[in-house]
């Protein structure tokens, strides 16, 4: 949360409540850290991000954020268009730090924030939670981490593999020869023994365009793959040990994400991707593998007919951030792009030349430090929670105040308080406020009524929802230990 309004809009209430907000005590949002604020021509969607604690609390030491969860700001979950309608998506399940898989099901919420869908992989396996991709609004890839043991005397390990719903899996394709992450002890997907298996492919997006043909990231082999969407067989390779394509100058790429089509006309296809050129796990232990000095964004072309692969463009970080894990670049629709910095827990947005116009990391202060975050996407939303908006109304000494706040909303320009009077609830006009950031308050000064209601309103004015009626409460000193503690 920021000086320039940022708003939190949704956010999963832990017990780790921080008094950011008076009417929503339970809330403790991470408070962004922009360092570039956000220029005029930035897209105007808003910011879908869930960052996490990279590192476990230990006694006496504390990450943030302090409440892990989807969070949305302004300028700046997971958002997809499914059967004509917005909707949020997002993974629910449990993160393997260790391996970087998860196991667990996809939810797709409605623009009232209730549950419409429970996706869960089927075939007795598991969701993991790096990939779920709506394709046509009518159909999601996803893809599972599936251990399979084999005798594999000649490498002297076993493997763990992704595998498609297409039941496309990488070993029948890709002979772990192909791997560029060397076995390294200490490490996820290390393959030392058998509780560890080797990572060799570490598939970590598919995306599949208007053919039906589909594309696949394998991390720790350092390539992307096209794959026949009828017979799974490998279309090209780009990058790797095997690439298909004459690498130009900046394509190279290693351990990379979120790599995506971007278009497809005659012999050239361009992609996007985030090229993380660095590896290693989340809580730092184990051996780092860098190939390029940062990470960034890239949006390659490729020639199926001269095969060469071009880049079209780079985003560079404004930190000189390196990422060894997560990551994604997401092309926006007026042409700018924005980049995620995955394990170091920040985003920009660019130019389409690759000018900065927007940074942020994901938390402040001490609770900025170890913050991660797997993709963020920028995408407008209407949110209509079907809960009615908080009030409080507070009052110490001669600072009286009521704070409103509805989480989830859109929509709300302006709120209008009002006294109410007698048991009939007929009303007095007290006060107008424009919204400004997730909470918005009217001070009422030495004015002390007995109870107290607000009206959100629409920008065209039309009342869209009432709080419940709030009495004067005793506003109790903010936790100014903890709060000290946050600005240090
Ligand atoms: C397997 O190897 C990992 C290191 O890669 C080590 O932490 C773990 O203790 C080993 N497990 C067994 C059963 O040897
Ligand atoms: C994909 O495989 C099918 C079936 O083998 C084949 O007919 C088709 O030409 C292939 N497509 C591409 C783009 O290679
Ligand atoms: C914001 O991030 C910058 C760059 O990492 C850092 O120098 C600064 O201390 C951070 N500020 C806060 C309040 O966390
Ligand atoms: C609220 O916003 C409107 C429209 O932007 C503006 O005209 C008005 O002056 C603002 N009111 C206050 C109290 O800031």
């Amino acid at each position: 949360m920021s000086s320039n309004g940022a708003r939190s809009i949704a956010c999963l209430p832990l017990a780790f409540a921080d008094w950011q907000f008076k009417s929503r005590p339970d809330l403790a949002p991470p408070r962004l850290n922009i360092t570039i604020p956000v220029a005029s021509d930035a897209d105007k969607g808003y910011l879908f991000v869930a960052p996490f604690a990279g590192f476990p609390d230990k006694p006496g030491e504390t990450y943030g954020p302090r409440q892990a969860a989807p969070y949305s700001f302004r300028d700046n979950g997971n958002l997809a268009r499914w059967n004509g309608k917005d909707v949020l998506f997002s993974f629910e399940g449990d993160h393997n730090a260790l391996h970087g898989h998860g196991h667990g099901h996809t939810t797709i919420l409605d623009q009232h924030y209730e549950t419409i869908r429970e996706l869960r992989a089927g075939n007795h396996k598991l969701t993991d939670k790096h990939e779920f991709h709506v394709i046509n609004e009518k159909t999601a890839l996803i893809q599972i981490y599936q251990p399979v043991p084999r005798d594999l005397s000649k490498w002297e390990l076993d493997i763990e593999t992704g595998k498609l719903l297409f039941e496309w899996s990488s070993l029948e394709h890709v002979l772990p020869d192909e791997a560029v992450l060397p076995l390294n002890p200490g490490q996820a997907g290390s393959g030392y023994n058998s509780s560890d298996a080797w990572d060799y492919f570490h598939i970590n997006l598919v995306d599949k365009d208007k053919h039906g043909n589909y594309l696949i990231s394998a991390r720790d082999a350092c390539s992307v793959h096209k794959i026949n969407g009828t017979s799974g067989e490998i279309i090209w390779r780009l990058d790797g040990k095997k690439s298909d394509f004459m690498l130009g100058r900046g394509v190279k790429f290693c351990f990379q994400h979120h790599a995506r089509f971007v278009s497809y006309e005659g012999d050239e296809e361009i992609i996007s991707l985030y090229d993380n050129s660095a590896h290693g796990t989340e809580d730092g232990r184990g051996r780092e593998v860098h190939t390029a000095s940062t990470s960034s964004g890239k949006i390659i072309k490729l020639n199926t007919r001269t095969w060469e692969a071009t880049l079209v463009q780079s985003f560079y970080p404004p930190d000189g951030l390196r990422s060894k894990s997560q990551g994604g670049t997401q092309l926006l629709p007026g042409g700018n792009v924005l980049v995620n910095w995955g394990s170091e827990g920040a985003v920009t947005e660019f130019r389409a030349d690759g000018t900065p116009i927007f940074h942020a990391y994901m938390d402040s202060g001490f609770l900025g430090e170890g913050v991660e975050n797997y993709r963020a996407f920028k995408y407008n939303w209407i949110g209509l929670p079907n809960e009615p908006p908080a009030i409080a109304y507070l009052g110490h000494g001669n600072d009286v105040a009521a704070y409103v706040s509805w989480n989830g909303d859109t929509e709300t320009a302006a709120w209008r308080f009002y006294s109410v009077i007698g048991d009939l609830g007929a009303r007095e006009f007290l006060g107008e406020a424009n919204r400004t950031s997730f909470e918005t308050l009217l001070s009422l000064k030495g004015l002390r009524v007995e109870k107290i209601v607000a009206d959100a309103l629409s920008a065209d004015w039309k009342v869209l929802a009432t709080t419940g009626i709030a009495t004067l409460e005793q506003d109790v000193e903010p936790p100014r230990r903890r709060l000290r503690a946050v600005s240090v």
